[in-house]
């Protein structure tokens, strides 16, 4: 979750650090902190501070911290320790020999910390990640080399572990570590300097050559070499990757926020998502990236989706798409359950998972488990060369752009036009749709970035409807078929960006429990477009509204007879029945994004969330 950055080179590492962190600040934002080395001394500098960026510039502009040729820098999502000055990182140990910055958890933290007590040792910080320094510094002085030291000490880390860390003693070089799913180390290559970073967005103002550290890789970074050896110390030959994402995708513009910039950037995005996957004229689909012969996508028997939050409700859409499409047995699950109960599966399984970051552990961890049993997996990912889509056997790109704000909104309708199209393909292949049907689907997918291009102009009725909402407490979305993992998508937007206690339900079930919390203050959002069993919603709202309760409903634009019966309506293009999910859920991010502006909040980096949960 926490982000890393580190510089070696010929410039000043101070800025282009503080920078990278801003970058990165979508990944934790309770503390940040830089060390540098002084060249005149000698020394590590470190200044950290608990908050945003914003208080570490101003305290780094305090302290007069030196220009400095190597440096590293954290931006922190607490999991040991209160965000707080003295737990921020970089952390450093007793006799400042080194200095480290740690994504992840140390499992066996508290004995590693009562062992090196024992020795002598007194901890500054109530982290986990301090246990690192110490031991690094005792492998220094047994004279081993900062990578060797490095390397050490991972074999004695328990849990998923991203490591850089410094050393006077090595001026020249950082050093490394990737220690299972807890989060990326990508190495950036430029003229005579290198950089490291937890994620590819704080490289690529610098560069786009960069090579991915995986699981048990460890690396020393001078300006000019790269080293990367395994966890015996032998060399290993990484290749370099050639990114192709555009820095400039990464920048907020004109606009408020991150948010409102990508949900308008959701047209271009799902049609360069689409345009990636169909060849036009006739439409065919063509999954490059998925290298799995027809043969043995014909052996699978049933399909399991996976994934965390708003990629769960993709991967929940998804399951519809696939048992609609392609006829198979699907399933969605929520990958830390997932992994955690034996799951039945085996080499007839295609495992689905949707992770924009391609980075989550639980997303990963579910991976793992699914590998162990043979399953063939499939990614639907939005970032090139993370962990997700090396664990695949084959990758389904969604096209939109480096996503920033915390709340998801362009990753979900892009994963929803991806997870359509290979439902498709998985049909077609398997012989249950013909040329003719995956072209009409193919048009009918086409239409929907211009629906979701007139759906974005319902912000201003969003906006009044937000003025409303501002005060409220609680809310219930309902919805049905495809339009419930909408629901809950919508409900989870509200209460990430604004903080309103908000629950979706399969409208089904709201006579069975959550019809008990309606009353005039709890305001019910009723998903509710033309082919998602909209006659059931129309008597859902009723029985909302027979109780007092006040509905706004998301329709078909010209469904005049639930415009009436709701108390607000919010209508959308008509769209093919399976493309209705993607067009639907655009007002309830407009709604979410609204009443949080409404109601003052920091929505793109709401509080106790980060944008990559690397932790379980
Ligand atoms: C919500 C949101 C999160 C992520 C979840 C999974 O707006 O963004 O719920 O969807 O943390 O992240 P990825 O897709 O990176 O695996």
């Amino acid at each position: 979750m926490c982000g890393i950055v580190g510089y070696v080179g010929r410039r000043n590492a101070v800025p282009i650090l503080v920078q990278a962190l801003k970058d990165l600040e979508y990944r934790g934002y309770d503390s940040a902190g830089i060390a540098v080395l002084a060249p005149e001394s000698n020394r590590l500098v470190i200044v950290k501070r608990e908050g945003k960026i914003a208080r570490l510039e101003a305290a780094l502009a305090e302290a007069g911290i030196p220009d400095a040729n190597l440096g590293i820098g954290h931006t922190r999502w607490a999991t040991h320790g209160r965000p707080a000055d003295h737990n921020a990182h970089p952390h450093t140990s007793c006799h400042g020999e080194v200095v480290v910055i740690h994504n992840g958890i140390v499992e066996n933290y508290a004995e590693l910390r009562a062992e090196l007590v024992s020795r002598g040792h007194r901890f500054a910080s109530e982290t986990d990640t301090e246990t690192v320094a110490h031991l690094m510094e005792e492998q220094l002085a047994e004279g081993h080399s900062l990578l060797d030291a490095l390397r050490l000490v991972a074999g004695r880390l328990e849990g998923s572990q991203a490591i850089v860390a410094a050393s006077p003693r090595e001026p020249n070089a950082l050093v490394a570590a990737r220690v299972g799913n807890a989060g990326g180390i990508v190495i950036g290559f430029g003229e005579g300097e290198s950089f490291l970073a937890s994620d590819l967005p704080a490289l690529l103002p610098h560069t786009r050559r960069v090579v991915f550290l995986e699981d048990g890789q460890f690396a020393r970074v001078s300006a000019d070499d790269v080293l990367v050896v395994g966890r015996d110390g032998a060399r290993l030959e990484i290749p370099v990757h050639e990114v192709a994402l555009d820095p400039s995708s990464a920048l907020k513009g004109p606009y408020p926020h991150f948010m409102l910039k990508e949900m308008l950037e959701q047209p271009e995005a799902i049609s360069d998502t689409i345009r990636s996957l169909v060849t036009f004229e006739p439409p065919t689909l063509h999954l490059d990236d998925v290298p799995i012969s027809p043969e043995r996508l014909r052996q699978v028997q049933r399909v399991v989706l996976i994934g965390m939050g708003t990629s769960l409700h993709a991967a929940m859409v998804g399951r519809q798409f696939v048992e609609q499409i392609a006829r198979l047995p699907a399933e969605a699950d929520n990958a830390s359950e997932f992994r955690h109960r034996e799951p039945v599966i085996d080499a007839r399984t295609l495992v689905v998972s949707v992770t924009q970051s391609g980075e989550t552990v639980d997303v990963l961890e579910a991976m793992a488990v699914a590998a162990r049993a043979g399953a063939l997996q499939i990614t639907v990912c939005n970032t090139e060369g993370s962990q997700a889509t090396r664990l695949a056997d084959g990758t389904v790109y969604t096209r939109a752009g480096v996503e920033r704000c915390v709340a998801s909104t362009k990753c979900f309708t892009t994963a929803l036009a991806a997870l359509y199209g290979l439902a498709l393909w998985l049909g077609h292949i398997r012989g249950v749709l013909d040329s003719g049907e995956l072209q009409h689907h193919l048009s009918e997918l086409m239409r929907v970035p211009d629906a979701c291009a007139r759906a974005l102009e319902l912000r201003p009725a969003a906006q009044r409807l937000a003025a409303e909402l501002a005060s409220t407490a609680s809310m219930l979305y309902l919805g049905r078929g495809l339009a419930y993992p909408v629901a809950m998508e919508g409900a989870l937007k509200m209460k990430e960006v604004s903080y309103i206690h908000a629950e979706g339900y399969a409208a089904g079930e709201m006579k069975h429990g959550p019809i008990a919390l309606i009353e005039p203050s709890v305001p019910t959002v009723a998903v509710a477009p033309k082919h998602a069993l909209r006659s059931k919603m129309a008597a859902n709202v009723e029985q909302v509204r027979a109780r007092g309760g006040r509905v706004i409903a998301v329709v078909t634009e010209g469904d005049e007879e639930l415009i009436r019966l709701a108390d607000a309506a919010l209508p959308v293009p008509e769209v093919s029945r399976l493309a209705e999910p993607i067009v639907a859920v655009v007002p309830l991010q407009l709604l979410a994004y609204e009443t949080a502006v409404a109601r003052g909040c920091d929505v793109d980096q709401p509080r106790n969330l980060a944008k990559t949960v690397t932790v379980e």
